[in-house]
């Protein structure tokens, strides 16, 4: 069934490999056979009608926010401005004239997140939770709903959530650019796209044992690690060391490539773990390279992990190339890995990590 863990270990590498079949569910959701995507036109022309769009949540939905921007800016024409739910609850920012909330959360459940929720409907303000969970609360409460169809997740750190909700708001950039005849809303097709994403996530789930291999010495003693990247690379790297951290215990820090030689490049001292995302981004490739020799010369341990367009010979994981939009998922993957391997040989409970819960009801 759904619910067990079949041969799996843990649910997370379960959870792992079902993104492929995720991001193909969606696209049957969310589009129809001729490939037209379909979503709520009541959600696009509350979209069309907002002068921004303010996304507010926890943890990886957080980070989900932050992979979903470029992309939502890029298609929907506006700007979209990234909330803490902790901190939003309390210390609501001054709002633009016509705001419109987007809630993500896998659970539907987070008392944070709802915290802001209460204070955007008493302010009339439009909104829309993105959940996995039918008719939860945040879902009951907010204007609108769109489900991520990721099934069940029980590990407590999430991984097909995160590349459900890029996924699910993707439809969403899509259907409310081709609304307001965006160029290049019409040149992204989004179920095409998201098939190249699958296959590239299941050539990445074929390479486990490579990318085992690369945690094994390098995260099984270690205190701290550092992800780099810049641009979307950035925004994954703020992931896979949330990700890292929950079911390590590694103290891990996803930091601006560039931001380094700013301050946190004085924490890298011989063997520092240091994993380089560098997706194929002509613009900052080369830059996160010289960030990567910079660091290398002050003894770190570095493990690239590079879109193939973007590769040279001796990088350490290639991932298969993915629309720009959308490479937060494909370069997601093997951090997710990474983690779970971290975990494994740390001899740790992978799918129950200490102190932490599935959702947290309290704020
Ligand atoms: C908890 C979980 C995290 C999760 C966060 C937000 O802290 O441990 O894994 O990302 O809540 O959860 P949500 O259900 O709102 O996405």
């Amino acid at each position: 069934s759904d619910i067990g863990k079949g041969t799996y270990p843990f649910y997370m590498l379960k959870e792992i490999d079902e993104q492929p079949a995720v991001m193909r569910k969606l696209s049957q959701i969310y589009a129809d056979e001729a490939g037209k995507v379909k979503i709520d036109e009541a959600i696009v022309n509350a979209l069309i009608e907002a002068d921004r769009i303010y996304i507010i949540a926890a943890g990886t939905s957080y980070n989900a926010g932050y992979a979903s921007k470029y992309l939502l800016e890029d298609l929907v024409e506006k700007p979209v401005e990234l909330g803490i739910a902790s901190e939003w609850g309390y210390n609501m920012p001054r709002l633009s004239e016509k705001p419109f909330f987007i809630f993500l959360s896998q659970s539907g459940e987070t008392a944070d997140s709802r915290q802001v929720l209460v204070k955007a409907n008493e302010l009339g303000v439009p909104s829309l939770t993105v959940t996995n969970v039918p008719g939860s609360t945040l879902s009951r409460e907010a204007t609108f709903t769109l489900l991520l169809h990721a099934g069940p997740e029980i590990a407590v750190a999430s991984t097909k959530a995160y590349t459900a909700q890029i996924a699910a708001l993707a439809f969403l950039a899509k259907a409310t650019g081709t609304a307001i005849h965006n160029d290049k809303a019409a040149n992204f097709d989004v179920v095409h796209e998201l098939s190249i994403v699958a296959q590239s996530i299941e050539a990445t789930l074929s390479e486990k044992e490579l990318i085992e291999s690369k945690v094994t010495g390098l995260l099984e003693t270690t205190r701290n690690a550092f992800y780099i990247g810049r641009g979307q690379d950035y925004y994954v790297s703020m992931e896979a060391s949330l990700k890292l951290k929950e079911i390590s215990y590694i103290q891990c820090e996803g930091f601006a490539a560039g931001e380094l030689k700013h301050g946190t490049i004085a924490l890298i001292e011989d063997n520092t773990p240091v994993l380089a995302l560098i997706s194929n981004n002509p613009k900052v490739a080369a830059h996160t390279r010289g960030n990567v020799s910079e660091v290398a010369a002050r003894g770190a341990n570095v493990v690239t992990i590079v879109e193939q367009d973007a590769a040279i010979e001796g990088d350490d994981i290639v991932i298969n190339n993915v629309h720009p939009y959308l490479s937060s998922i494909s370069m997601v993957i093997p951090t997710q890995l990474i983690a779970y391997y971290a975990s494994l040989h740390r001899g740790l409970d992978v799918d129950k990590p200490r102190n932490l819960a599935k959702s947290v009801t309290v704020e």
